[in-house]
């Protein structure tokens, strides 16, 4: 278990040593150049560091290891789906014939590429029930933005002018109600009820003919799938309204259920969650949206189809919402998410789902008893906890997540939602197997021990890592990642 004497590690930038050097360069065969002259103005005070080959190695493989991801590590962060991203992607996406693409080819000279495009567009149809497949936007909350402009072009083109408000659960993610203020939409938060799902009464009377839609997630953020779905559905379409789906939660459905038959118009997909493909910063990601054929009519150009044996970029929309991204959005994501969904293939696609949906529910069966699930229900791919009872010994969940680094786990995401108390979203995936589930379980029980016991030994969390608590606010505002001697 460990304890506070574990040495921290620590990390020297300054290895330079005046003469060293980690090149072994011919001697030159060509004459010396000036670079003062070629250049205008050399800077003098840019001293390069004098280092050896085994140093600068060693000093990058180090900086390597501190940094904690899917390949070292179980990351449990609920609501990024943080599943393996097999290998077999990365080698498909270094394939010459697709890097060296240039996105202003001719179209003719792009058959190969618009192929894989439609072959993707045409698996997400048939896993989403929608009738068209957009893949231009980058980001979930880009995909977000997207449906709302084709909500909003739908309404425009019928010559409905008053909806003006979109309707969010209060369980929602950040990005629905960005999303919803970016497109000029109001937004009306409607409250979830004790079951934890969408309050069908507060619904109802939150539905007049200013409302433009409402955006759902589901499953919803607090791991339940929305029992009434259909129904909420139908309530808002009565009312002239459209219904958008974050889809950010489909790997609790993929090959089990379908949100285009549950009555949505539109969702959005997370590539870079559900189809493995690779998360980071903000991007580059895929945030793919479904949308019924009543929507098809604003959708983003270019439209990549097939025609006859013939893949074209159809441009002729003369109602689309145009362009939502440079050329064909990240094409190298598309051909991963590619290679992973023919990697299923359809006979399996289901297990994605099954096998989350187990997982989740096995880590919280075996964490009730120290972290009570804040519904007490079967939840689909992640379950939401709660560490209130630790409140009256100082410890909040916060001190739980980075005591787990101790421990040698990332922390799950705390305090989404924002309706949970004390929250400790944990979303284990299908890529993780029983002994690793086993062994955090097993950490996490520990903690709510010491918790108890050793409540401070929490508050100094985590004392193994180079660093210790870092002020997240200002990490994310005024990112400094400059290095000074
Ligand atoms: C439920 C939900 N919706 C939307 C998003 C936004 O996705 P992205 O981060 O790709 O913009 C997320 C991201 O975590 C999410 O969890």
């Amino acid at each position: 278990m460990p304890r506070r004497n574990v040495p921290t590690p620590t990390l020297v930038f300054e290895k330079s040593v005046p003469g060293r050097t980690g090149c072994n360069l011919p001697k030159a065969d060509t004459p010396p150049v000036d670079l003062e002259a070629v250049l205008g103005e050399t800077r003098a005070d840019l001293v390069l560091p004098e280092i050896s080959e085994l140093d600068t190695v060693r000093h990058f493989t180090n900086l390597s290891q501190i940094n904690y991801g899917i390949d070292t590590g179980f990351y449990p962060l609920g609501s990024c789906t943080m599943k393996y991203n097999p290998r077999i992607n990365e080698r498909t996406a270094q394939i010459p014939g697709f890097t060296h693409l240039h996105p202003m080819q001719p179209v003719e000279t792009i058959q190969g590429a618009l192929q894989i495009l439609v072959g993707v567009q045409d698996i997400l149809k048939e896993i989403t029930g929608f009738d068209e497949i957009c893949l231009q936007p980058v980001a979930g909350a880009h995909g977000e933005m997207t449906c709302l402009m084709l909500i909003k072009a739908y309404h425009e083109a019928r010559g409905d002018a008053k909806r003006t408000v979109v309707l969010i659960p209060d369980s929602a993610h950040g990005t629905n109600p960005a999303s919803a203020a970016r497109c000029g939409y109001a937004v009306r938060s409607i409250p979830t009820d004790a079951e934890g799902v969408t309050d069908l009464g507060a619904l109802e009377k939150a539905l007049d003919d200013s409302v433009a839609g409402l955006m759902l997630t589901n499953p919803s953020t607090l791991g339940l799938f929305e029992p009434n779905i259909e129904a909420v559905c139908a309530m808002v379409h009565r009312a002239g309204g459209l219904v958008f789906c974050d889809g950010a939660n489909m790997n609790a459905m993929v090959g089990t259920t379908r949100p285009g038959d549950h009555g949505f118009d539109c969702m959005h997909l997370n590539l870079h969650k559900t189809f493995s493909t690779p998360h980071g910063g903000g991007g580059p990601g895929c945030g793919a949206i479904g949308l019924k054929a009543h929507l098809a009519p604003f959708l983003p150009t270019p439209v990549v189809r097939k025609e006859g044996e013939a893949y074209v970029l159809d441009e002729d929309r003369p109602q689309s919402i145009g362009r939502v991204s440079p050329f064909f959005g990240q094409f190298l994501m598309e051909v991963r998410a590619y290679t992973y969904l023919m990697a299923y293939g359809r006979e399996r696609m289901a297990d994605i789902s099954r096998y989350s949906v187990l997982n989740a529910n096995y880590v919280m069966a075996r964490l009730r008893d120290v972290l009570p699930p804040a519904h007490d229900r079967f939840c689909m791919h992640e379950c939401v906890l709660t560490a209130k009872r630790y409140k009256q010994y100082g410890v909040r969940a916060l001190d739980i997540s980075k005591r787990l680094i101790d421990y040698g786990f990332h922390p799950p995401t705390n305090y989404f939602p924002l309706i949970v108390p004390e929250a400790m979203m944990i979303e284990p995936t299908e890529t993780e197997g029983k002994d690793t589930l086993d062994r955090f379980c097993d950490a996490m029980i520990a903690i709510c021990h010491e918790a108890e016991t050793d409540p401070d030994l929490l508050h100094a969390a985590p004392i193994s890592q180079i660093v210790g608590r870092l002020d997240e606010t200002a990490a994310v505002k005024n990112l400094d990642v400059r290095w000074r001697a």
